[in-house]
């Protein structure tokens, strides 16, 4: 039976006495793209901390791939194939864009279907940073910094790929190219997991929705299901 590519199981997660996740769990299949929808604070950034490992969770479990990874260091987690493209892209802006690239180069793991991934593959991808590889990152558009940090995560030959908001900030033409940089690596066989505000967004890229709502979960389906009106986006998300 194919694995799934990651598992939060009942997660409990604290910011000192503040529990920002109750008993969250959701399932990511492999080949699979997960939207996870909440409003501001509701807990999605949160979800990606424990994923990776920056915030153990004080009860609950995380498998990737099939493996427990709970409470494991967040270099061990990694080591296990999840990548994070963080909120607010999180570049080193004193590096160049091919230094960004290279300190987060990894060795592709056992299993992995598609060609690894170099600086000449994610310059392939984004040809708008290969005519920058010389330049210091922080000197990059939104929109530039935003590929570069999916490109960063891509260079660690990620099995599972989380990415935080990747449209904050962005004008909708750039929006659409990393949208479009989405769809085509789920084509290519990565599990991802998408965090968004906005429904729309991801309803036509996702398979499956989870809507987190004050640190648990308010609904789990597919993305056809809501697309179809199923399920009162409004009473969780306000007004698209
Ligand atoms: N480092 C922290 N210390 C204390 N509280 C935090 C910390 N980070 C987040 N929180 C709180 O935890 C809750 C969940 O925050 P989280 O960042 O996961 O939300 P989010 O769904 O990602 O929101 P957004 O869409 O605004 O990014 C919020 O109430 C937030 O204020
Ligand atoms: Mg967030």
């Amino acid at each position: 039976m194919a694995n799934n590519a990651l598992c939060l199981r009942d997660i409990d997660a604290f910011y000192g006495d503040s529990h920002v996740l109750q008993s969250v769990s959701f399932t990511l299949g492999e080949g699979r793209l997960l939207g996870l929808l909440g409003r501001n604070g509701a807990g999605k950034s949160t979800c990606m901390n424990v994923t990776v490992g920056l915030l153990p969770p004080r009860a609950g479990a995380v498998e990737v791939l099939g493996a427990p990874v709970t409470r494991l260091p967040p270099e061990a987690i990694a080591a296990r194939g999840v990548a994070l493209v963080p909120q607010g892209r999180r570049i080193f802006k004193s590096l160049t864009v091919r230094e960004n690239l290279m300190v987060a180069a990894r060795d592709v793991l056992p299993g992995t279907r598609h060609q690894p991934w170099t600086a000449q593959t994610v310059f392939a991808m984004f040809p708008r940073l290969a005519e920058r590889a010389a330049q210091m990152a922080g000197y990059l558009s939104g929109g530039e910094q935003q590929m570069l940090a999916i490109g960063r995560a891509l260079m660690s030959n990620p099995r599972v790929l989380l990415m935080d908001e990747p449209s904050e900030g962005l004008a909708p033409q750039i929006v659409a190219e990393v949208m479009a940089t989405i769809r085509k690596l789920k084509e290519s066989g990565l599990s991802i997991v998408l965090v968004e505000q906005n429904p729309k967004l991801v309803f036509d890229i996702a398979d499956d929705i989870v809507i987190l709502n004050s640190g648990r979960v308010a609904v789990v389906s597919t993305a056809a299901e809501l697309k179809a009106g199923a399920v009162d986006l409004r009473q969780h998300l306000g007004v698209f």
